[in-house]
């Protein structure tokens, strides 16, 4: 027995176990002994997983990547520099990079069937309804991606959407503007490359770097969030050994909620609704009354300021220095002021969270509402991919199943229809 222990005594029967307590946890199979499961709805206090990928604490607002500070990642880093740093645990030297992007480079084509499908979309279609068919379709055209016990083609299905998942993206934005398709340009970066498929015109795009470097800050600040409600998608589906292209679309799935990434997209439609500064404080008081939630505020591991908020708040700055300010911010600024002194969120320590600015900042770039989340699932694709190696490398790991509680009714005998 380990020097941590546990002891619990079941004050039915009287009976007392000891168990062990590693990492700050014990194993809910241990008390199997006293015949007892674990009643954890909507994972609030149970880990599903070890992970050495992405480390928070939620009450002291940090975020890291493989031990690096976020804001130093969102400094410094490249969005692929940063998948590279998720995928293998340590940043790339400069020819691992100059070879990774290579290696992207020349997987960005897609097979020219998916334009087909993505036309028989009708115009109006949700683009994250467009996007999660598509990744989903994929593993269709790459029928070698079942083969999830090779390490080798692991990883080249992680390059396949590493690199397509731009194209897709931007084609899904192509479609709902009733604009033909770009193709890839192999002269351009990887977020050069994104933008350009997505607003060019005529042959002519002036890309700004300013605003590109602004998105790839913002690609970097949604690259992992440990076990998110998507990325438990994706290793929960994922954990049944299905192809990554399925089980990514999952976690796109999973994304398009508003109570997750289709948050960005809620915050858009409620300072629409809000319509303007003197009309907050009757809106939080709505709120309040219980009607409706303040969207971006709140989050079930931050119970701080999101360290990422803070970030996308200076690249708030630098955006709206080239684009001009979106007359929307003023609301933003004006609840986020309110709700930061008013007791209701304060006592249930809501802050803003990755999402209340970052949909300001993709419409200013030009991206419509519906299209938000499409760029938080760009953002995201390395840390479900990193997510996924780690649960199938990790021996400890199962299919993952859950069990329940049953409150239905005893067994009872049929009733003939004509007796009911
Ligand atoms: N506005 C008003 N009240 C809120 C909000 C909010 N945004 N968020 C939580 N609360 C209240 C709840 O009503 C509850 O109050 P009560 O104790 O009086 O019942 C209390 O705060 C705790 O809320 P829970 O729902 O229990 O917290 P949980 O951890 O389950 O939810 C969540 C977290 C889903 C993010 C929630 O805060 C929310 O719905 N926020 C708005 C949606 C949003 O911005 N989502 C994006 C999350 S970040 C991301 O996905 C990238």
């Amino acid at each position: 027995m380990p020097e941590e222990t546990l002891t619990i005594r079941d004050n039915r029967t009287g009976t007392e176990v000891e168990i062990p307590i590693s990492d700050g946890t014990i194993h809910a199979t241990d008390l199997r002994q006293l015949g007892l499961m674990s009643y954890d709805p909507a994972f609030l206090n149970t880990a599903s997983t070890r992970s050495g990928i992405t480390y928070i604490d939620g009450d002291a607002g940090i975020l890291r990547y493989r031990g690096y500070p976020i804001e130093q990642l969102a400094e410094h880093a490249s969005f692929l520099e940063t998948a590279w740093l998720l995928f293998e645990g340590e940043l790339p030297t400069r020819e691992q990079l100059e070879a990774w992007e290579e290696e992207v480079r020349h997987h960005t084509y897609v097979h020219t069937n998916v334009t087909q499908f993505l036309d028989g979309f009708r115009h109006d279609a949700h683009p994250m309804g467009m996007l999660l068919g598509a990744v989903a379709a994929l593993s269709t055209f790459y029928p070698d991606a079942k083969e999830i016990g090779d390490v080798e083609s692991r990883r080249l299905q992680r390059v396949r959407l590493i690199a397509k998942f731009p194209t897709i993206a931007a084609w899904v934005f192509r479609h709902s503007r009733g604009l033909p398709y770009v193709f890839p340009r192999n002269d351009l970066d990887y977020i050069g490359n994104f933008v350009n498929m997505t607003f060019e015109i005529g042959g002519q795009h002036e890309p700004n770097p300013v605003l590109q470097r602004a998105l790839e800050i913002l690609l970097v600040l949604h690259a992992d969030h440990e076990q998110n409600a998507s990325t438990n998608a994706v290793r929960g589906v994922g954990s049944t050994q299905v192809d990554p292209f399925s089980a990514v679309s999952a976690g796109i799935a999973a994304l398009y909620g508003p109570l997750h990434g289709g948050a960005n997209e809620a915050v858009l439609r409620m300072l629409d609704e809000i319509g303007s500064v003197e009309r907050v404080p009757e809106f939080i008081e709505s709120v309040k009354a219980g009607h409706g939630r303040l969207m971006g505020f709140g989050h079930r591991v931050y119970k701080s300021y999101d360290p990422r908020a803070k970030l996308i708040k200076r690249v708030a700055d630098d955006v709206f220095a080239q684009t001009g300010l979106n007359p929307k911010l003023e609301i933003a600024l004006e609840l986020e002021r309110i709700a930061l002194e008013d007791d209701y969120f304060v006592s249930r320590k809501l802050y803003p969270n990755v999402d209340f600015y970052s949909g300001l900042i993709y419409q200013a770039m030009g991206y419509p509402t519906d299209y938000f989340t499409v760029l938080f699932a760009l953002g995201r694709l390395p840390g479900w991919l990193a997510q996924w190696e780690e649960m199938l490398s990790d021996p400890e790991q199962k299919i993952a199943r859950p069990r329940q509680v049953y409150t239905g009714a005893d067994e009872r005998d049929f009733v003939p229809l004509a007796n009911r």
